[in-house]
């Protein structure tokens, strides 16, 4: 069977069960807890807590779907002939209440586990065509937290007519799904094994977890179904694995084409990589030094390393657009954007030359280099281990383990992972810097000038009022800055008009806006103003104001950017609204334009 057909397939059975069908939701998923989509029922969640009716917005409590999923978890994995960072998961859902849970019903009411075993079971091996000889499956066996769900190996067994020997009780590792992010519905699942690999993963939303890690007996409880196509696909293709399979091969030929005497692992890592990013990217994702950004500047510079490394000197991202455009175009209209997606891929490329000329320099400093210091090379410059391997004198690395940067990596996920929850919103974001956020080209320009404006607030209010005054906050969209300030009374308006004039000096005066890295105490020496809420790692991004040429530095502050290149960009500052937010704290509110 195609790929095409399986797909026409999986939805035709559900949809003659009552299932409405609903499109992929984008990889950036509507959840701020969550960095990435990574299941097909991520977008329904307010459907199974009966926040959102799916009676009212699909026309049916079922629904079915084919969701681009992304796991970072497996991103090390990649290379192998099983592993990637993207695919696409097959599932079907029910959000309940539970109407019926006869099998036979195809109605438009939620169902349970008695209809989902037996439609996963009926689509495998009726629709499918596979033999039951050829599986197995598993249910949850029960522990401390949860109990074994008798009520699964009851239909298995009962009603299926699978052989006991053939109902496996599993652990909660493989048998007790979810919740995504810090809370949502979760529970036991029942797991339909082929020829020994694991393809449909079938979920009963019996609880609802929560912040606290309670669970509690979910209300209406629901059906979470998760598939791999891909894995399926091999499988109704008797290909050996998933580079072999349609999805995949116009894939490889063309990485055959372009660089043909590469090992293998590296050319699945390229077909990976090229591929997850193209979808990335056209979900709005762009690379930044944080969160998804990171995921995907992660993805695209161990592609260019290897391309170093490898001597491959062939254009990988012009090259892959238009063939993975092809095969999935049709399914997946956001990728045809190839325009704006190779812009992405360009940028990013310029950048990492940039980066590695200069960790080249950086590197010729070390006599030997430990796994903090390559943190700190990958940190700072952005080169990739691989890379950093390659390009050190052997003498330099001898002692270099891969364990002991993993672990600074891992330290520093976990930072940027923390931060992930308040800044994380919207759809289709084209820039996140964590501090700044904009979803189109024109919100990008408003929202590095008012950074850039911000930074001169907090230097004019500190030239009015003196070194006391202190940043407190600041939030910035493409309508407005917000700052707070350590300041102990309300401003007086002619105070208001002229911290707003001092700004539009230093706007009218054109003046360049410019960064150094350096070490943090030089940094601190130079007198840069520090957000005392951050902690600042030992290198740190200086941003200046003003140049000894253009008549003085107006503005130093430690600052990851972005920045406008002139002041003259930010056009003119207007402050709107100056009022207290507590004791000893004022908060200005200002326009530019
Ligand atoms: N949400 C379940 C999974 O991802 C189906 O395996």
């Amino acid at each position: 069977m195609q790929s095409k057909d399986l797909r026409k397939h999986f939805f035709n059975f559900f949809h003659s069960k009552g299932h409405a069908r609903v499109a992929s939701s984008s990889l950036m998923p509507d959840d701020p807890s969550v960095l990435l989509t990574t299941a097909g029922m991520q977008q329904f969640k307010k459907y199974y807590t009966g926040e959102l009716d799916a009676l009212e917005d699909f026309g049916s409590q079922r629904t079915v779907s084919i969701q681009k999923c992304f796991r970072t978890s497996d991103i090390e994995e990649v290379g192998d002939k099983t592993h990637l960072t993207m695919f696409e998961m097959m599932g079907n859902f029910s959000f309940g209440p539970v109407g019926s849970d006869e099998p036979e019903d195809d109605g438009k009411e939620g169902y349970f586990k008695r209809a989902a075993i037996h439609a996963g079971y009926q689509f495998m091996t009726e629709i499918l065509g596979i033999n039951p000889d050829r599986m197995y499956v598993t249910v949850f066996g029960g522990d401390a937290e949860t109990p074994f769900d008798e009520e699964a190996y009851a239909i298995w067994r009962d009603e299926i007519k699978m052989p006991e020997d053939k109902i496996r009780k599993g652990p909660r590792e493989d048998n007790f799904w979810g919740p995504t992010g810090e809370e949502g519905p979760c529970g036991p699942c029942t797991e339909i094994y082929v020829d020994d690999v694991e393809v449909w993963n079938i979920v009963f939303n019996e609880f609802f977890k929560d912040k606290s890690g309670m669970y509690h007996k979910a209300e209406r409880p629901g059906i979470d179904t998760g598939m791999g196509f891909e894995r399926l696909s091999v499988m109704l293709e008797g290909v050996d694995n998933v580079f072999e399979s349609e999805i995949f091969h116009p894939i490889m030929v063309k990485i055959n084409e372009i660089a043909p005497t590469v090992d293998d692992t590296v050319k699945r890592v390229f077909a990976d990589h090229l591929r997850a990013s193209t979808f990335l990217i056209a979900d709005g994702i762009v690379p930044a030094n944080k969160e998804a950004g990171y995921v995907l500047r992660r993805l695209l510079r161990r592609v260019m390393a290897y391309q170093i490394k490898y001597d491959v000197h062939a254009d990988l991202f012009a090259e892959m657009v238009p063939v993975v455009k092809e095969i999935f175009g049709e399914i997946y209209p956001e990728i045809n954007d190839t325009k704006r997606i190779l812009d992405v891929f360009e940028g990013e490329r310029v950048k990492f030359h940039e980066a590695v000329a200069r960790g080249m320099k950086e590197i010729e400093k070390f006599e030997t280099i430990s796994g903090k210091d390559a943190f700190y090379l990958y940190e700072s410059f952005g080169l990739p281990f691989e890379l950093i391997l390659e390009l050190a004198p052997q003498s330099a690395t001898e002692n270099l383990k891969k364990e002991e940067f993993d672990e600074y990596f891992e330290k520093h996920q976990e930072v940027s992972r923390a931060g992930a929850g308040s800044k994380f919103g919207g759809h289709g974001l084209i820039l996140d810097t964590g501090e700044l956020k904009a979803g189109n080209e024109e919100e990008m320009k408003k929202v590095i000038g008012f950074h850039t404006a911000t930074h001169l607030l907090n230097w004019a209010l500190r030239h009015e009022f003196g070194d006391e005054v202190h940043q407190m906050g600041s939030d910035i969209n493409p309508e407005r800055l917000r700052f707070d300030f350590s300041f102990p009374r309300k401003m007086t308006p002619e105070e208001i008009q002229k911290v707003e004039n001092l700004v539009n000096d230093k706007i009218d005066a054109n003046l360049p806006v410019y960064f150094e890295e350096m070490p943090k105490e030089d940094a601190e020496k130079l007198g840069a103003v520090a957000f005392f809420k951050h902690k600042y790692p030992s290198m740190v991004k200086v941003y200046s104001i003003g140049s000894e040429a253009s008549g003085g530095v107006v503005s130093r502050e430690f600052c990851g950017g972005p920045h406008v290149e002139y002041t003259g960009q930010i056009g003119s500052f207007k402050i709107t609204k100056e009022e207290a937010v507590s004791a000893g704290v004022r908060r200005i509110r200002a326009t530019i334009g």
